[in-house]
């Protein structure tokens, strides 16, 4: 095995308190400690890092001063103090939305939707890319960079904008158009790669070994990105008033999300924040892409690499970085990985629409309809309270449903015509 270049690559020298309560990088293999740095595979055995604190007090008032956006919850995350004087996107603090409408039609007693489509670019990345962002700066970064299914091209391009530095984005060639826009307005540098997204990671990888001073957001920043998943966790425990739920459905992708709400619920714990209660994490996947689902189901513990076919594009990773974790949360925790054809996303999608009027897109439709078939066989107990995560905008996939909804009827502009439609 040749040894990844990141782990040779010297301390750079940071400010006091950069990282603020971060105080080493651990693995999450062998638990070996490394110095907060550019890493992401651990000295010892090559392992995935993730970031070690030795967390001060916090009290829920001081979170609850705090600015309504991920940076109340500073003192828990790898930035410093003075983080909110840097130009970022601000995202966080999404709606908690109690969804009685879509409770009542699964059968479920109380059941939430955390919109994460509220963000500045409409899905949870803006999150991660947020701490990423500082990482780089703060590590001396100069290109701010990743390979993506779509909406972290959203999130980094807007974000390095914002911040002013140089961004390149890479993206699979064939992503919905829409991503295309909404990534491509922000910089001039979108990278479309003839490949899938397994193909345009390995070439981000290459390129972050060959390259100083690049920061590819979820490759050789991930220890850092992948906090900010931890706020979707600390915001549900804290809009339920300060308590953490009995039971969560999250999209798979990667699967960084799902590990990280996990960290996020067990770090309230550790501080005191909520009291210790059992909570069970459910992951969603779509058939076409469900490689960390397959794994689950068949008791394994590695994840095999799957090539995506699935119009969830978003979560289309077909060898996805944190699937072992993935399976170790879910069976620690009693959930399970589930998934849904890509008809079920479609029903999903419009199933959550028409019940609260949030319009989510393929994943989101991918998590709904997971949720939905976790009652219906018996494993999401119905009459515990449920949170499931709407992660994206709905107007990035129109496609998706394009052809399922529109007008019930076009007339002429009379009254009689109308009256002829039968919607009186
Ligand atoms: C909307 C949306 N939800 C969920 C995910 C899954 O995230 P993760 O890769 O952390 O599993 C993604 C990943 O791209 C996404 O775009
Ligand atoms: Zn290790």
């Amino acid at each position: 095995m040749s040894t990844p270049s990141s782990v040779l690559s010297a301390p750079t020298a940071v400010r006091e308190g950069a990282f603020g309560h971060a105080v080493h990088l651990v693995c999450r293999e062998c638990r070996a400690t490394q110095p907060l740095g550019p890493s992401y595979a651990c000295q010892e055995c090559f392992g995935p890092l993730e970031i070690g604190y030795e967390f001060p007090e916090v009290t829920r008032a001081q979170i609850e001063a705090g600015p309504k956006n991920i940076w109340r919850y500073q003192a828990l995350l790898p930035v410093p103090a003075d983080i909110t004087g840097s130009p970022n996107m601000e995202p966080g603090f999404t709606r908690l939305l109690k969804a009685d409408n879509l409770a009542r039609e699964l059968g479920i007693r109380k059941l939430w939707v955390k919109d994460d489509s509220g963000n500045p670019t409409h899905s949870f990345k803006d999150r991660v890319v947020a701490i990423a962002l500082s990482a780089a700066r703060e590590l001396g970064m100069t290109v701010f960079a990743c390979p993506s299914t779509g909406n972290l091209a959203n999130a980094v391009a807007a974000a390095g904008a914002r911040a002013g530095m140089k961004t390149v984005v890479f993206i699979p060639h064939d992503l919905e158009t829409p991503k295309v826009v909404t990534s491509a307005v922000y910089t001039d540098s979108l990278v479309a790669v003839k490949g899938n997204y397994d193909d345009v990671n390995r070439l981000a990888s290459e390129i972050a070994g060959e390259e100083e001073g690049w920061a590819f957001v979820n490759v050789n920043v991930r220890p850092y990105y992948a906090e900010g998943s931890k706020t979707l966790g600390y915001e549900v425990a804290e809009q339920l008033g300060w308590r953490l739920p009995r039971q969560v459905v999250i999209p798979v992708a990667s699967g960084s999300q799902l590990t990280k709400v996990d960290k996020g619920f067990s770090e309230l714990v550790q501080l005191g924040l909520v009291d210790d209660a059992p909570y069970t994490i459910f992951g969603a996947q779509a058939e076409g892409c469900s490689p960390v689902s397959q794994a689950f189901k068949a008791g394994h513990d590695v994840v095999r690499p799957v090539k995506p076919d699935t119009i969830a594009k978003s979560l289309a990773i077909g060898n996805p970085a944190d699937g072992p974790y993935v399976l170790d949360v879910a069976r620690r925790t009693g959930g399970a990985v589930e998934d849904v054809t890509d008809e079920e996303v479609r029903e999903g999608i419009r199933l959550l629409a028409r019940t609260e009027g949030v319009f989510a897109e393929t994943a989101g439709g991918v998590t709904v309809a997971v949720l939905k078939k976790l009652v219906e066989t018996g494993r999401l107990d119905p009459d515990e309270e449920t949170v499931v995560f709407n992660t994206g905008d709905g107007l990035k996939t129109l496609d998706a449903i394009a052809d399922r909804v529109g007008p019930a009827a076009t007339i002429e502009p009379s009254y009689a015509a109308f009256m002829r439609t039968g919607l009186a």
